[in-house]
């Protein structure tokens, strides 16, 4: 099962990020709307004693997607068992979860997306009518074996909603999209974090930290790691606003929150295509970067920050991701957004 099922982390990181987590809904900063919404839907299931629909979430990877899964089934007071569309890769493998489950249990499916056709088939009965039916053997002799399974509720988080099937996506009954967390909600994120972790920090240093995370939790708590080493070797242990700036600068992340990846991304596109417009495979081509991650990781804040535009003849640079890189717009670029 453990093939399936995720382990228990183990890394350092992991181990502080399950810490980080917050267990209750008031820990959890931000995406109100979200909160609000999910909050109706389960005090409803309550109510009537059943189990809640199937919820999808989507939205850029850090945002808080598992989080929010863990909060439903505690707030359910229920078990969440995790897996991914691509570790599920047979129909068996769904089966072995499936039937595992006890009535009411989460169900959570990271990159839904990614699950391939025969199994996506197989969740269709099981989602709508709590039903695995599997096909036992080969030919003449094949035959059908009808499980019934304990009702549940699938959670799915995917990156990329565009990429599930049509008949996937109308079998949840509510889809919501996890967007960028505000400013004042990500330096609240960070002081929680010091906080939790016993971190001593300046309120400087949280908006210095905060300011460059890509308005996303999992950066924050990511950068807030790396000061906290800065601090303890060359410093008093304190997060300064001096020790932040230098652990970012170190770290090669910019007043604007871009890493050496988008910056590589950016160059690629003004100095080998002219500012664009370029199609995501020549742009993949020439920053060496796989086409998913381009658009999984790196384009949604570079867009965000209005430094790229799609167009549908490509990518184009912006002006501001000109002046952003130091970089002269020649004339004949006068047109740029
Ligand atoms: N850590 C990660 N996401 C968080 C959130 N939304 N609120 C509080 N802490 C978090």
């Amino acid at each position: 099962m453990s093939s399936v099922l995720d382990k228990k982390p183990e890394k350092e990181d992991e181990v502080i990020d399950s810490a980080l987590r917050p267990k209750t809904w008031s820990d959890y900063i931000g995406q109100e709307k979200i909160k609000e919404n999910i909050r109706i839907i389960l005090t409803a299931a309550k109510q009537r004693s059943q189990s809640p629909d199937h919820l999808l979430f989507y939205g850029n990877s850090g945002l808080g997607k598992t989080t929010l899964a863990q909060l439903v089934a505690l707030e359910m007071e229920k078990e969440i068992r995790i897996s991914s569309g691509p570790a599920i890769e047979r129909a068996g493998d769904l089966a072995a979860i499936l039937t595992n489950l006890n009535e009411g249990d989460v169900l959570f499916l990271d990159e839904i997306h990614r699950i391939n056709n025969t199994v996506e088939e197989y969740l269709y009965p099981a989602m709508e009518d709590y039903k695995l039916n599997l096909i036992l053997g080969k030919g003449p002799m094949a035959r059908i074996m009808e499980l019934k399974l304990p009702k549940f509720t699938l959670i799915g988080a995917t990156t990329r909603p565009a990429l599930l099937s049509a008949p996937l996506r109308s079998r949840f009954g509510a889809i919501f999209q996890l967007n960028f967390y505000k400013p004042e909600d990500i330096e609240k994120i960070v002081e929680r974090s010091a906080r939790l972790l016993g971190i001593r920090i300046e309120p400087d240093a949280i908006k210095i930290i905060a300011e460059r995370s890509r308005f996303t939790p999992r950066v924050a708590n990511r950068l807030l790691k790396r000061a906290r080493d800065f601090a303890e070797v060359g410093g008093n242990g304190i997060i300064t606003k001096e020790t932040s700036e230098h652990a970012l600068n170190f770290l090669e992340v910019d007043k604007m929150g871009l890493e050496p990846g988008d910056r590589k991304i950016l160059l690629a596109l003004i100095e080998k295509f002219d500012g664009g417009p370029v199609g995501l495979q020549s742009l993949s081509a020439a920053a060496m970067e796989e086409e998913d991650t381009i658009l999984d990781i790196y384009e949604p804040y570079l867009m965000q920050m209005g430094f790229i535009e799609r167009t549908p003849r490509g990518r184009i640079a912006s002006r501001l991701a000109y002046e952003h890189l130091g970089i002269k717009i020649k004339n004949s670029q006068s047109q740029l957004i």
